[in-house]
């Protein structure tokens, strides 16, 4: 029968608990790999030092400028860092959005930089403090191999980006260059974090548990407290040390052949990076949409939808967007959400096309939970056995807009990460502009930690 038909195209995406146990141990394989400099460089997990340690240092207070950049916005924020007689501290932010234009994302690191330090102008224009010279925390949300906290230089673009000239170079350099070229005002330059960094540490001063970050946004990614003396590219045992997993590489050694389908091979081979960031392509938002749309050509192929024909809109790469997912799995069973979406596709949908759409957006986005809930499950048993304890309770502060805004990507996720870690008490936090505080508190302890020296 027709459904039939439609559920075998579709059943390839779930994954049994066996495989996904699977999927867990080869990360944490890859994990372990990453953190040895013996099999640093070939890992396709490169567990990267970040320079952010548990030794409490206490913090500066006053203003602090943040930069975002990596996610859907760009963002440049003012950060008041204040003390609070009941928690010792407390925050207050003031931002400003702004839109990477396309040529700056893949022209020039020159064009990418002046552009953002034209923003911080703007922004310190519209709050009259031109005139300061105020600390500065940066998210950058790219793999950064770093050499201490403000300085590090990017190993490759992921995601949308590609600006020549940038790769293999020291991020803070080109960003304090771009503001000398402008000449306008002035910035210290502080700290750089990646953003599940950030994320991390402003959730860690909610809660003294939060010793992981994950984001779940247009790429996928998480960091967590690692033993200092396992993370062999950085000398020292003591304490513990941040490690940004950079695990969307997953899967660049073959690691995900087992489990990587044809519209999966598509999404890569269309992408700025082929062969690069395989399991953040299965998980995602920036490829999400794309993927639910050549399930759905698969199936107008395969005469099982649209009555076999597909509109020119549908046919376009890119037109299916990640947030159509979310939107059409909230529908309340009108079907109303998806048939307007599917008409300002160009198609005039069946009651049974929609629930098949319904069921294909389905599919990808609880692959994608699962999937994602694999890798952070491989991370936290390897967190319970560091540490030898019969049971771990942490925390894990998330952010991005798959998690946050797709309807049931959440509960989907946490039950399978619940599954895969015995002996393990978990809580989720939500980072509300968790990259914001977080650079800027992370820059905080850097500044009190400079003034003691
Ligand atoms: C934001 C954080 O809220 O989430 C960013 O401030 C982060 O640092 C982003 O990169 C990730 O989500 P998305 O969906 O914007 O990629
Ligand atoms: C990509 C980046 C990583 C970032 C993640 C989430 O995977 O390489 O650094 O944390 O996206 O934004």
């Amino acid at each position: 029968s027709l459904s039939l038909q439609v559920d075998q195209i579709l059943s390839e995406f779930l994954l049994t608990k066996e495989e996904l146990k699977d999927v867990m141990r080869r990360m944490q394989r890859e994990m372990d790999r990453g953190l040895r400099l013996e099999t640093h460089d070939e890992a396709s997990v490169k567990m990267l030092p970040t320079y952010v340690r548990s030794t409490p240092e206490g913090s500066e207070v006053g203003d602090f400028l943040a930069l975002d950049l990596g996610g859907t916005n760009f963002r440049v924020m003012l950060v008041k860092v204040g003390e609070d007689e009941e928690r010792g501290w407390k925050v207050e932010t003031k931002h400003h959005m702004y839109s990477i234009p396309e040529d700056a994302m893949t022209g020039t690191a020159e064009m990418l930089f002046d552009y953002i330090a034209e923003c911080i102008s703007d922004f310190l224009d519209k709050h009259h403090i031109k005139h300061k010279k105020l600390p500065l925390g940066f998210t950058f949300s790219f793999p950064v191999r770093h050499e201490d906290l403000d300085k590090g230089i990017l190993l490759n673009w992921t995601k949308g980006f590609k600006a020549s000239g940038a790769e293999g170079n020291n991020v803070v350099g080109l960003l304090r260059d771009a503001i000398k070229r402008r000449g306008d005002f002035e910035m210290d330059v502080v700290a750089m974090v990646n953003d599940t960094v950030a994320t991390m540490i402003s959730c860690y001063y909610e809660d003294r548990s939060c010793e992981v970050g994950m984001i779940v946004g247009t790429g996928c990614n998480a960091c967590y407290m690692e033993e200092m003396h396992t993370v062999e590219l950085v000398e020292g045992d003591e304490g513990r040390m941040c490690v940004n997993t950079e695990w969307g590489a997953f899967g660049e050694n073959g690691e995900l052949e087992d489990f990587r389908l044809e519209y999966d091979r598509v999404v890569d081979e269309s992408s700025l990076n082929p062969g690069h960031q395989l399991y953040e392509k299965l998980i995602g938002g920036k490829y999400m949409g794309e993927l639910v749309r050549l399930v759905l050509m698969k199936l107008v192929n395969e005469g099982l939808l649209f009555n076999g024909e597909a509109s020119d809109m549908l046919r376009t790469r890119g037109s299916f967007e990640t947030r159509f997912v979310s939107q059409i799995e909230s529908d309340t069973g009108d079907r109303k959400q998806i048939y307007n979406i599917l008409s300002s596709l160009g198609v005039l949908p069946s009651e049974l096309d929609c629930d098949i759409v319904h069921l294909a957006c389905e599919s990808v986005s609880t692959r994608a939970a699962h999937m994602c809930a694999a890798g952070l499950a491989g991370v936290i048993n390897l967190m319970r056995e560091r540490r030898y304890q019969d049971e771990l309770k942490i925390t894990v502060g998330v952010d991005g807009s798959v998690y946050k805004l797709h309807p049931r990507f959440k509960e989907r996720f946490h039950k399978v990460v619940r599954e895969l870690t015995p002996y393990c008490e978990i809580s989720f936090i939500q980072s509300e502009e968790g990259s914001g505080r977080g650079a800027a508190l992370i820059s905080a302890v850097a500044c009190k930690k400079a003034a003691k020296v």
